[in-house]
């Protein structure tokens, strides 16, 4: 029997537990958590709760279970070095070694890889360890993005239009940053719709699944904070809406070549997934940044449509034979709605605030799909934990449909909660469209 463990407690976990016990190979599953996922727990033979930076505590769990390969979901052990960690004990992941894993930990390392190996997607960007030259360099741009070198939970990046409004406030962001942080990296900001292309990659061949396009913001029509990501959509024809087959092509285009110039960088073949949240511009597609992982919430929209086994894809990553693979993905549209507390991305001091850790009840959602995140399951029911708590995910032939089985299982769940109406919504999908016509021209 195949005995795989699971690294990571949230709805993106939930979807990826989902798809290794749906293998014809009946694996058994041993999670790792650092807080109880109850959903993950039920799939599992047996779970250990922990730190993600006790690499030792994470081995011995492995060893004692006699595990044959790992699935790294979050970026925080990745960053500890735990594929490295496994490795020495001779157990192989998916997931990219702490070196490979600079693809999303730090932001120079990507920018500067692109550049060094001529690969197109960088917008005009320079990277400074002091406020030396950070002016000039603004003054010559029409808008600015300034971000940290590190991880930041999603949030750290701050655009100009959407975060502040001046070039003198981008300055004084950038001061902030470089107290807190060495580096900061001072981006040109682009105009365009974005897309997140999850790539499977064993460090030769990378194959894409299909393009989804995630909510950041916390509120309809796209105010509001930032957040870990509001709900997220993908389409039946496996490109988006605003988007072109060519758009697809050159976003699986710069991750092949990225996954090239890894290898030729570091002597190591990433295995994993490469996830490019990318942009289309006028000029084209634009990288705004890699993540060494799947998309929490995009996971939950490809990997329910996924046809072929999903642990014969981790075994062909680990073994360098994805080419000898079709991946395929059912030819249906999805869309998925977080349900967060009422007080989610708000101040601390906001009245909702209280919401955080609340009590929800879930009826009957019908064919919706429940992927469990922060929640915690008592004697009395369900409790959510001040995050985002249960992404749900509607599946059909169309977007509409899919969009109305997502709110139709929204409203089965019972509480001090929100979520974002409008994604997946003709009206919001037909802003996108006439936002790409118009910067196409
Ligand atoms: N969807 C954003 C992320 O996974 O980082």
């Amino acid at each position: 029997m195949v005995k795989v463990l699971l690294i990571g407690n949230g709805a993106r976990e939930h979807a990826i537990a989902e798809a290794i016990i749906r293998s014809q190979h009946k694996p058994a599953l041993f999670s790792f958590m650092k807080s109880n996922n109850p959903a993950i727990a039920e799939l599992s033979s047996a779970v250990r709760l922990g730190s993600y930076g006790n690499l030792n505590d994470i081995n011995t769990f492995a060893s004692e279970n006699g595990i044959d390969f790992a699935v790294i979901g979050p970026e925080d052990p990745l960053n500890n070095g735990v594929v490295d960690s496994l490795k020495r004990i001779s157990i192989p992941a998916v997931g990219p070694t702490k070196q490979l894993a600079q693809l999303e930990t730090s932001k120079s390392f990507t920018r500067n890889l692109l550049s060094k190996y001529v690969i197109p997607g960088n917008p005009q960007y320079r990277i400074f360890t002091s406020m030396e030259g950070i002016k000039d360099f603004i003054d010559g741009l029409d808008g600015v993005v300034v971000k940290p070198d590190g991880l930041t939970g999603g949030k750290g990046v701050l655009v100009q239009g959407d975060h502040f409004e001046t070039k003198g406030e981008a300055l004084e962001h950038c001061r902030e940053i470089l107290r807190e942080h060495s580096v900061v990296i001072v981006d040109e900001k682009l105009e365009g719709e974005e897309f997140s292309l999850q790539c499977l990659s064993d460090g030769t061949t990378v194959v894409a699944t299909p393009p989804v396009q995630d909510h950041k913001r916390r509120f309809v029509d796209d105010k509001g904070p930032n957040t870990g990501g509001m709900g997220s959509y993908s389409s039946e024809d496996h490109s988006l809406p605003f988007m072109t087959v060519a758009d697809v092509a050159e976003g699986l285009a710069i991750t092949q070549k990225v996954a090239e110039a890894l290898y030729r960088e570091t002597g190591e073949y990433y295995k994993g997934v490469m996830y490019g949240g990318f942009i289309i511009t006028k000029s084209g597609v634009k990288l705004l940044e890699y993540n060494a992982r799947f998309g929490d919430p995009e996971a939950m929209n490809i990997l329910p449509l996924l046809k072929t086994d999903f642990v014969d894809i981790c075994k062909a990553i680990i073994n360098g034979t994805l080419n000898q693979l079709d991946v395929e993905f059912e030819k249906k549209a999805t869309v998925c709605k977080y349900i967060v507390p009422k007080g989610y991305g708000l101040p601390a001091d906001h009245p909702d605030a209280q919401s955080m850790s609340a009590k929800i009840d879930v009826d009957d959602v019908q064919e919706a799909r429940l992927y469990y995140a922060s929640v915690d399951k008592k004697d009395d029911g369900l409790y959510m934990t001040k995050s985002r708590a249960i992404g749900v995910v509607g599946i059909s032939d169309d977007l509409e449909s899919a969009e109305r089985i997502a709110e139709r299982a929204v409203s089965a769940i019972h509480g001090p909660v929100d979520h974002r109406p409008d994604i997946g919504t003709k009206r919001l999908i037909q802003r996108r469209i006439d936002h790409m016509k118009k910067i196409r021209g």
